[in-house]
């Protein structure tokens, strides 16, 4: 008998990219579905496939704009009325938006966004995570996203809702500590779906890095059933970054991710000279992401807790003493240049009653 047998797992965004390839584990696993999006004929197809493939007994398809006011509590109603029990839910529906924000990017896009990113994943959460808490039994994924843990000038609204994402994702993980209900976030890299295409994003550098969503699903199934807290899918490289979060200021955080953001160059355009300086510098804090990594990776919890404090305090320490330095050379600058000012000034007054003696003896003889 299959993991999931008699279960039931309830899926948003399951007509595509990474939200298909966790319904097809569940399917796999023998779990029941309710999947959950627009595009209700696209995953009535995607039933009939699981059907014929993997005998999935039981599936029922929602069709629902998420982005639109109380559409959770509205999903959440007819799974009441079809006498549904959820067991696992998978908060993976979400879409992002690429451009300037001040400028480019248009309020009514960005306002269903913050609807489906973070209203409707939380109103969800909350719906289901009571039934599950009265049972003390079940298991939440929550989409986040390596952009979760840096700032991201380009798709700043975006970023944003997926830092709500994580960092609420990781609160329940506390309140729920002593209870059976686990919910876990999935904090995936740039992945090879429609996603950046529906942004306005397909020609940016990021692009050129993608990894198989096939591999971040499998890896945010495995982490959910194990009920761990979060995972980033994509092995040493991809957790790097997430130590270089920790140790990097901000600001250089902000000016790696625009630069990963920006345009691609064109191909008959030669690269800017500047281009080399950013590809070094990226490689060096890479090349010590990586480093500190390694570093963490092999040591056990609470070691890791003081080496993250660390790396923060270090963190913090370099851009002060940075900022000291400025400071310093500026005030140098300015001290060295009134002192000079002064002295000049001096000379002049003492040259004038040089001259004006000068001019008294000649008068006197
Ligand atoms: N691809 C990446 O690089 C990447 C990286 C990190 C995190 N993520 C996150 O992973 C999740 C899945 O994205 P993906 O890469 O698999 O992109 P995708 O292929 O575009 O899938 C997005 C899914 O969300 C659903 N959806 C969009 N708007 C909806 C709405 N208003 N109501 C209900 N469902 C809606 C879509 O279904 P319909 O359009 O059929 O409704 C689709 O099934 C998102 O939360 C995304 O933020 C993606």
């Amino acid at each position: 008998m299959n993991a999931g047998t008699g279960k039931t797992a309830l899926i948003t965004g399951a007509s595509s990219g990474i939200g298909q390839e966790l319904a097809k584990l569940f399917a796999q696993d023998g779990y029941n579905l309710v999947l959950v999006g627009r595009s209700d004929d696209k995953l009535d197809r995607l039933g009939d496939v699981f059907k014929n493939n993997y005998g999935t007994q039981e599936i029922t398809v929602i069709g629902k704009d998420l982005s639109e006011e109380d559409a959770a509590q509205d999903v959440y109603n007819q799974v009441k009325a079809k006498d549904i029990t959820v067991d696992v839910l998978v908060n993976d529906a979400g879409v992002g938006l690429y451009g300037l924000f001040a400028t480019d990017t248009d309020w009514e896009r960005e306002k269903a966004m913050i609807h489906l990113n973070v209203l409707a994943l939380t109103q969800m959460t909350k719906l289901f995570l009571y039934d599950m808490l009265s049972r003390n039994e079940g298991k939440i994924l929550n989409l986040a996203s390596l952009l979760s843990i840096t700032p991201t000038p380009l798709m700043a609204v975006y970023a944003g809702t997926k830092a709500y994402v994580y960092n609420f994702t990781q609160s329940l993980v506390n309140e729920l500590k002593d209870t059976n209900v686990t919910v876990t976030a999935l904090l995936p890299n740039a992945t090879d779906t429609d996603f950046f295409h529906k942004a306005g994003a397909e020609n940016t550098k990021v692009t050129d890095e993608v990894q198989d969503p096939v591999m971040v699903a499998k890896d945010g199934y495995n982490a959910l059933m194990a009920g761990k807290p979060k995972v980033i899918p994509g092995g040493f490289k991809n957790k790097s970054y997430e130590v270089m979060s920790y140790v990097a200021p901000q600001e250089a955080l902000s000016a790696l991710m625009r630069d990963k953001m920006s345009q691609k160059p064109d191909p008959n355009e030669e690269e800017h000279s500047n281009g080399l300086a950013w590809g070094i510098g990226i490689g060096i804090a890479v090349v010590a992401g990586i480093a500190l990594g390694y570093a963490y990776m092999n040591t056990n919890d609470f070691t890791r807790a003081r080496y993250r404090y660390k790396a923060k305090s270090l963190g913090d320490t370099i851009s002060d003493a940075l900022s000291s330095v400025v400071d310093n050379v500026v005030d140098s600058v300015v001290s060295a240049y009134n002192t000079t000012k002064d002295k000049a000034s001096d000379l002049t007054h003492k040259a004038d009653v040089v001259k004006e003696e000068v001019m008294e003896e000649e008068v006197v003889s």
